[in-house]
């Protein structure tokens, strides 16, 4: 079949390579696509938030199947869009792609469920919002309600802090993401990241990572869209797994399914691991970046016929294997300077010809002739290793190797397993 993916950072360089793979792939077409994604698919540019637009390219170039990557064209009705002229699609449509573009529904949701999350109240009003805080204690957690790009939570240490955090999101410090906020209790242990993929029915488990959402070494400095990850996160052990798709996820596409908005895609927890369990911490409604270029690393099956089975009403019932390798893969993200500021654009990128590392490629484009940068996050440096420590290795092997003076990266990923790997 003809495929078309949309989207163009590191998560779609992984899903192209891995797609065009698929002995059911017959031609790849990415919109927009990168430098490194030309490698498997022919990059069109297409307005994505143009459906009609999208629509009739899938009708010129015989699409048979649309794999969505990022979250901005799902929570704005793409799916629906192409569902309506009879495309078959990976990715939610929008009613269902609300568990990513409103965290208060997903907490009403959890309440009515029962599913582990932390306390929490929804406020559309300041003065009411400013109010209820003193009952969460310290720390707090104040988020924007709507889509923000991952920026849309404070953590606030003082009362100051926290009522600035109110007072900044409802003066729209986050756009319209902040015409509601949502307080939480704060919650502490390890993050970790897992996936399932489901058809709206049936749901199955599809791995686990570590990201490192903050810019500098040691997790410090401002939070960024992650600096890198690993796959599995070995601290969410086959127990834990089998609690949190029992507790968490299972729950969660049931009840979409009731409400009458079945989920279809992938759906992504972000966990925190306490010392009462995992509780959910939020979803997103698509791969994460960079924690499927690792996952697609450590992926071994057909992945046309998965997410295209998934893409099917009941498609799970019988699934195709979710094959993953029991290796670990890490990924270490090259950044452009100045990211998660504004990052320096054009600056010369050489890479070399590497055989046990993959290099993803996101925010780059050739200029006259030559690999340059082109947004924050600009490579995604990931090896498959016996143990996280040889994984980390061999990627930062390749990271050296790497000619990018505008750029940097972080030299820790992986730290904790790392540290655990050694004790
Ligand atoms: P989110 O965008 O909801 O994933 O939040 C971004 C980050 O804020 C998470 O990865 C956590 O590190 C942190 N965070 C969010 N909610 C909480 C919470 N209730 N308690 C502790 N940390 C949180
Ligand atoms: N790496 C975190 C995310 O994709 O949301």
């Amino acid at each position: 079949m003809n495929i078309l993916l949309i989207g163009s950072g590191g998560r779609e360089h992984a899903l192209a390579w891995r797609l065009s793979q698929s002995p059911l792939c017959e031609a790849l077409y990415a919109a927009p696509g990168n430098p490194g994604i030309t490698e498997h698919a022919k990059c069109v540019d297409l307005d994505v938030t143009d459906h009609q637009a999208v629509i009739e390219f899938c009708a010129d170039h015989s699409i048979g199947f649309v794999v969505v990557g990022p979250e901005a064209p799902l929570v704005d009705g793409l799916a629906d869009s192409l569902r309506g002229k009879g495309v078959i699609v990976f990715g939610p449509n929008a009613d269902a792609a609300i568990l990513e573009g409103s965290k208060g529904f997903v907490k009403d949701l959890c309440a009515k469920e029962n599913i582990p999350t932390a306390a929490y109240a929804r406020h559309t009003s300041k003065a009411d919002a400013l109010a209820d805080l003193p009952r969460f204690g310290l720390p707090v957690v104040i988020k924007a309600d709507g889509l923000a790009a991952g920026k849309g939570v404070i953590i606030a240490e003082t009362d100051t802090d926290a009522r600035e955090a109110v007072e900044y999101m409802f003066t729209g410090g986050f756009g319209d993401a902040g015409a509601e906020v949502v307080i939480e209790e704060f919650m502490s242990g390890e993050e970790a990241s897992f996936f399932a993929i489901s058809d709206g029915t049936n749901v199955i488990p599809f791995g686990s990572a570590q990201d490192h959402k903050r810019v500098g070494d040691g997790d410090t400095g401002p939070n960024t869209g992650g600096m890198g990850a690993y796959s599995p996160a070995r601290v969410l052990s086959a127990e834990l797994e089998v609690e949190v798709m029992r507790r968490i996820i299972h729950p969660t596409v049931a009840a979409m399914a009731r409400e009458g908005r079945p989920y279809q895609g992938v759906l992504f927890a972000g966990l925190m691991l306490t010392s009462e369990g995992p509780k959910l911490i939020e979803y997103n409604c698509r791969f994460g970046d960079p924690e499927c270029q690792v996952l697609m690393m450590r992926f071994a099956g057909d992945l046309v016929a998965l997410l295209h089975a998934a893409s099917l009403e009941n498609g799970l019932a019988n699934p195709p294997a979710v094959e993953l390798k029991a290796d670990t893969a890490l990924t270490v993200v090259m950044a452009a300077n100045g990211y998660p500021g504004t990052p320096e654009k054009g600056g010369r990128i050489t890479l070399p010809d590497v055989d046990d590392a993959k290099i993803f490629h996101a925010g780059t484009a050739i200029n006259d002739g030559s690999l340059v940068a082109n947004g924050g996050r600009v490579l995604n440096v990931t090896a498959l290793g016996h143990t996280v420590t040889e994984a980390q290795t061999k990627a930062y092997e390749t990271v050296d190797s790497i000619e990018f003076p505008t750029g940097f990266c972080r030299r820790d990923i992986g730290w904790r397993d790392v540290e655990r790997e050694r004790s």
